[in-house]
């Protein structure tokens, strides 16, 4: 918040205060009064998180949304992921390892405008990151810009299945066998699509994509375009925090 206007809803908290004292209902010092200021010194302490900073401050926000839930573009939305996987992204896209196919707007490889800005964060910094996006909620579903049918749904159901992607994945993409697996269901349909074509193709080779290679190698487009349908109709869980 700007400090005039905090300073401003400042000086309307205290006149309400002081109204509130002068009425007689304000006697009982009601349970919502203190569950209000209760909310707002948690506010607070959000705000003040030094990770959100961060991840505000090192430009990140620009690409991946306020809180890691609204990505612009076909860019991949991060909150609720696991810590371990978005660790490992970072690195290998800071140090060139993880590449992606060529973007038609700008005609450069889509994890370039990222590498670009990763001289910004250190390795600690990476990993302070990673925990706090991933106890972060994950992002609402939204609705795709053209409806996808029953059908269309069912089918991405199928060859999920049919190609073997629980065993890594989870039955619908909500879990993962390893902690260094990622988590993708509730993702953008657009980015599902170009992650599972760049390493189909092997464009994206870094971590553990090998792991993949097998099994999306016989996948075909409509296939993959099926898959992405659906898993981005399947929400994903929010984590427990993390001590
Ligand atoms: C200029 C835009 C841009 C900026 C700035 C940016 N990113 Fe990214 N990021 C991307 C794109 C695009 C991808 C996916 C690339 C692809 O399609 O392969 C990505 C991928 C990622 C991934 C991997 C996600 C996954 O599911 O594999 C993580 C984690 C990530 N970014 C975190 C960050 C953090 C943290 C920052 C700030 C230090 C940041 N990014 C800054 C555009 C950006
Ligand atoms: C043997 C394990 C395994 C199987 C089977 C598997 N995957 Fe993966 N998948 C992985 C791993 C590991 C990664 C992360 C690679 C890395 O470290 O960069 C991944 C990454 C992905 C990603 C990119 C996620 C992101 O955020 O960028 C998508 C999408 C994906 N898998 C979809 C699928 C689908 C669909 C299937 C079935 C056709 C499948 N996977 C089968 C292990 C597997």
């Amino acid at each position: 918040m700007r400090p005039v206007f905090r300073s401003v809803l400042k000086g309307l908290s205290v006149a309400a205060l002081a109204l509130a004292v002068t009425m007689p209902v304000a006697t009982t010092e009601t349970s919502a009064q203190t569950a209000t200021a209760e909310k707002k010194v948690e506010k607070k302490k959000k705000k003040r998180d030094p990770r959100a900073k961060i991840y505000r401050t090192k430009s990140c926000m620009a690409c991946h949304g306020r809180n890691g839930a609204r990505a612009i573009r076909d860019y991949p939305n991060l909150a609720g992921q696991n810590e371990k996987y978005l660790k490992q992204q970072m690195l290998d896209i800071q140090s060139g390892k993880r590449v992606a196919s060529i973007e038609e707007e700008t005609g450069h490889p889509r994890t370039k405008g990222m590498a670009d800005v990763m001289h910004l964060v250190n390795k600690k910094e990476i990993g302070e990151l990673a925990k706090w996006l991933s106890e972060l909620p994950p992002a609402k579903l939204r609705p795709p810009e053209e409806p996808v049918s029953e059908e269309q749904i069912a089918a991405g159901k199928k060859a999920y299945k049919k190609l073997g992607c629980k065993a890594c994945h989870g039955k619908d993409g909500t879990k993962a066998s390893n902690k260094a697996y990622p988590l993708i269901a509730g993702q953008k349909r657009a980015y599902l699509i170009n992650q599972m074509t760049d390493m189909r193709e092997k464009v994206r080779v870094n971590g553990k994509s090998k792991l993949m290679y097998g099994v999306i190698k016989r996948a075909k487009d409509d296939q993959i375009a099926a898959i992405a349908d659906y898993l981005s109709t399947v929400e994903r869980k929010a984590k427990k925090k993390k001590k």
